[in-house]
């Protein structure tokens, strides 16, 4: 595994793979199963998996957790190497942002809702680095967590907006035992935060199983989510349910829906969802 920290040296490792296709795992490190499952997703699709690991400042609002966003780059290399990375680019912020930037790029669409909503400038902040790193990494396919969907359907916006010849690849949520959808964060749950936590996902498999059961009213199916989502004792930031990918208020039940949850913890902002269409065990 090839480990680059500079531009120009991922310029010329990318050059030096002359021929095959590139498969891209952007994350922001401190790398759990949901991101292994990313990675053996690229490495069966492409001759050649690259992965970067970059704690994109520019996502993270001024009271959100960047200064606690867990970095383990020691761990983090044993990964990477273990799963057959090929390239692992670990740029520090002044490699990504040289200069104060001129230009900016601003999501409009699907930001009214959820995550865009709740953090405002956050998907300017991804969708800004992601361009910047597709720029300079040229994959054929880039891939992505369903974990967070907001994100993949603002992204795969982003490649039709400008024409990028990047194929954005969905790969389903990672999962504890217990449900807990895997996330970086989940280290900054308390012990008993931790052991509440999977409430998140059975709260939107009770929703799920309402939905596939006929049910097209949408109070009598959040009443339904309520339910079990009642027992976290933390704020619920959201409980939604909306047409994806449009994001869009729900007109047609047998459409593709999500629903999705976030919940605020002490030092974790949890977010969840369950894509759902009837008649599809997995939508
Ligand atoms: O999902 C993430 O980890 C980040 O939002 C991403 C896509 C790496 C951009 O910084």
């Amino acid at each position: 595994m090839r480990i680059i920290r500079t531009r120009q040296e991922l310029h010329q490792s990318i050059k030096s793979l002359e021929t095959g296709s590139i498969g891209f795992v952007p994350t922001m490190g401190y790398l759990h199963e949901g991101h292994l499952a990313l990675i053996q997703k690229a490495k069966s699709e492409n001759d050649f998996v690259v992965m970067s690991i970059f704690v994109n400042p520019l996502q993270f609002g001024p009271n959100e957790d960047l200064t606690a966003y867990p970095r383990d780059e020691k761990r983090d290399l044993k990964l990477a190497e273990e799963q057959g990375v090929d390239i692992l680019f670990l740029p520090n912020v002044s490699e990504i942002y040289p200069v104060p930037l001129s230009t900016t790029i601003h999501v409009e669409k699907r930001v009214d809702v959820l995550d865009g909503e709740k953090r405002p400038g956050h998907f300017d902040g991804v969708a800004t680095v992601l361009l910047k790193l597709f720029h300079l990494v040229m994959p054929n396919r880039a891939y992505f967590g369903q974990k967070d969907a907001q994100q993949l359907a603002i992204v795969e916006a982003l490649v039709e907006d400008y024409f990028l010849p990047i194929a954005i690849q969905r790969v389903e949520t990672v999962r504890e035992a217990d449900g807990l959808a895997k996330s970086s964060r989940n280290i900054n749950l308390t012990v008993d935060e931790r052991k509440e936590a999977p409430i998140i996902h059975q709260a939107l498999l009770a929703g799920k199983k309402c939905i596939l059961d006929g049910v097209e009213d949408e109070t009598t199916i959040l009443a339904e989510v309520q339910k079990t989502l009642g027992k976290v004792t933390k704020k619920v930031d959201y409980l939604a349910l909306y047409e994806y990918p449009s994001f869009k208020a729900v007109t047609d039940f047998s459409r593709t829906l999500i629903l999705a949850i976030a919940v605020q913890y002490e030092k974790a902002r949890l977010i969840d969802n369950e894509l759902i269409k009837r008649g599809e065990e997995n939508a």
